[in-house]
């Protein structure tokens, strides 16, 4: 892959008229992007290998009631991208990501290729710092398995006290401690 990389980029830049400082900045430039753009089709392709809304069966009734529309690979991609803008480091090792309506893990997927491919962490280090809470057992179960890992749990975001029937003790408690009280989740994931 690398040595395609550099092929393009010397045809691109051979002859060019730029001092030497100018062409290194622009070959380095231009370097950067192709590595960017070939980590984020990557990082599409693995999220991908999911098919979109794919694994449960989500009746018409229920997506009504529970709002399952799942961002779009390249939406999700693109917000990332924008989060990366504002802060380079916002999912470097030990950052933490907190999806309070995760789904499928549509949200926290890409971020833990993100951690794997472009920080080199260990898939299942990444997914440590990954975080999710879905009302539906289904998707708690679906987004532990298309993750491989991470801390997702069954839980209603909004009224965090509320047992639901097939929520563990463990997953209550957790919501219980984490999300009834607002400063203690804030003070969590700083
Ligand atoms: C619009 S989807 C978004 C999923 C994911 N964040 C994404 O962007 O693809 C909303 C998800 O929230 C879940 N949900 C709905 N109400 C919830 C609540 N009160 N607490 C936690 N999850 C909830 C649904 O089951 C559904 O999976």
């Amino acid at each position: 892959m690398q040595m395609n990389v550099m092929v393009k980029i010397f045809k691109r830049f051979s002859g060019s008229s730029n001092g030497l400082d100018g062409i290194a900045e622009r070959l380095l430039n231009y370097y950067n992007i192709m590595i960017t753009k070939e980590l984020w089709t990557e990082i599409a392709r693995l999220t991908n290998l999911h098919g979109y809304m794919s694994g449960v069966n989500r009746e018409s009734e229920r997506v009504k009631a529970t709002g399952e529309v799942y961002t779009p690979t390249e939406l999700t991609i693109e917000m990332m991208q924008r989060m990366l803008a504002d802060d380079p480091e916002i999912f470097a090792p030990g950052k933490t990501i907190l999806d309070p309506a995760c789904g499928d893990g549509q949200l926290l997927v890409p971020v833990k290729w993100y951690k794997v491919l472009h920080h080199g962490m260990f898939p299942q280090d990444a997914c440590e710092d990954l975080y999710g809470v879905d009302i539906m057992r289904d998707n708690v179960d679906l987004c532990k398995d298309r993750l491989g890992g991470g801390n997702i749990i069954m839980g209603n975001a909004l009224d965090p006290d509320t047992r639901l029937p097939e929520q563990t003790d463990m997953e209550y408690e957790t919501m219980r401690d984490l999300f009834s009280d607002k400063s203690s989740l804030e003070a969590f994931l700083s």
